[in-house]
């Protein structure tokens, strides 16, 4: 296999990277860490401009790299593949406090599948080896058949050998509705790796923190607040869940428990079609409910795109700069094929 040396400016770095492998996995597995979210070329977090040499664009949405940006130089990096040696100019804003965790790959059987709601999985995997991630970052599952998708962690760093993963049935998904909700069972053999994203607990961030997530955007939620509980590190956190009915819910003993027993925390359940507490809506509806000004936090989105979107609209709205904005969106094939919620705003981080 031919490979090729990937400079990275402004680094000043260099990588060796394989013809068929992602200059973005080149860079993650050197610990380079280079911004990205989605790592299949749907949300164009990882746009850089190739200054020097020839890539192939690989499956690269025509949405998130436009033509005339390919035109311009530019490529989506977790997509691109060196035709060449090439010299990269990235956008590298690592913060500090963030941990940067090397993507590896993983093997591990599956413990539990659990039947956490209607149309949601609990999936616990027992792996091979101890797995490095920053609590809301995800792992990318591979399926029998090669399809590889990418779920957010659940649980903590505490616990490196289970990673807990949440799992929602996508109708004529692929991986969902053709493996996880169809044969996936204990003592299956799996192979993932990770960890990726920017979507990741700020410990240096000491303001109050509100979590909002909607569906299986709980995981990667779920993942701090019990991050928070086990480090003792003393944040002030509120956890929205949206989902329709009380039976959509799930987790709910555990996050109820949590509240009640500590100050720190606040579970508030949204649905959009039942009540808990007397109270029925969305999230951005309950958010603009309680905090009609939000200056001050820190908050953490993570779902559907859309909700997402509309969760992001309501905290400007209260004040919240984007900065203290950080944001997941669970983009699936469809959204890659509509190509309408590639964000572009420089200001948004994800
Ligand atoms: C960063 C990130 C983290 C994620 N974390 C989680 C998580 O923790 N939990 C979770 O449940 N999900 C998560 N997801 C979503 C997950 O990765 C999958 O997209 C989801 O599980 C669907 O996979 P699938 O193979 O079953 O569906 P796919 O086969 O990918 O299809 C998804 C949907 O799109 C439709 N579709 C397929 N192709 C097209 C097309 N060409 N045009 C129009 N429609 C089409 C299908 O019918 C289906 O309804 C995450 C996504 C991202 C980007
Ligand atoms: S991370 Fe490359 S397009 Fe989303």
């Amino acid at each position: 296999m031919t490979e090729y040396t990937v400079a990275i400016e402004p680094l000043g770095a260099e990588v060796t990277c394989r013809e068929d492998q992602t200059v973005l996995d080149a860079c993650l597995r050197e610990g380079i860490w280079l911004p990205h979210a989605c790592t299949h070329g749907t949300c164009g977090t990882c746009k850089a401009e190739v200054l020097e040499g020839e890539v192939n664009y690989g499956d690269a949405s025509p949405y998130a790299l436009l033509e005339s940006e390919r035109e311009e130089g530019a490529a989506l990096l977790c997509v691109a593949t060196p035709r060449e040696d090439l010299t990269v100019e990235a956008e590298v804003d690592v913060e500090e406090g963030v941990d940067i965790h090397p993507v590896r790959d993983y093997t591990g059987v599956i413990e539990s599948v659990e039947e956490a709601g209607p149309r949601v999985r609990k999936v616990i995997i027992a792996a091979d080896t101890p797995v490095s991630f920053n609590p809301g970052q995800y792992v990318s599952l591979a399926s029998p058949t090669g399809e590889v998708r990418p779920y957010s962690i659940a649980s903590t760093p505490q616990d490196p050998s289970r990673i807990e993963l949440h799992i929602q049935l996508s109708d004529g998904g692929v991986v969902t509705e053709g493996w996880v909700f169809k044969s996936l069972a204990a003592g299956d053999r799996v192979s993932f790796t990770g960890p990726y994203g920017k979507f990741s607990w700020r410990p240096l961030r000491e303001q109050p923190v509100v979590l909002l997530g909607s569906g299986t955007g709980l995981a990667p939620l779920k993942s701090m607040v019990r991050h928070v509980a086990e480090t003792g590190s003393g944040h002030q956190v509120v956890l929205y869940h949206g989902v329709a009915t009380r039976d959509d819910l799930y987790d709910k003993e555990f996050f109820t428990e949590l509240d009640e027993q500590n100050d720190w925390f606040s579970y508030r359940p949204a649905l959009s079609k039942d009540t808990w507490n007397d109270r029925t809506g969305r999230v951005p509806a309950l958010l603009a409910e309680d905090y009609p000004r939000a200056a001050g936090n820190v908050a953490y989105i993570c779902g559907n795109p859309a909700m997402v979107t509309d969760t992001m609209k309501a905290l400007m709205k209260a004040r919240l700069f984007p900065r203290d904005i950080y944001r997941e969106d669970f983009f699936d094939s469809a959204d890659r094929a509509a190509g309408t919620n590639v964000v572009r705003s420089p200001l948004i981080k994800r």
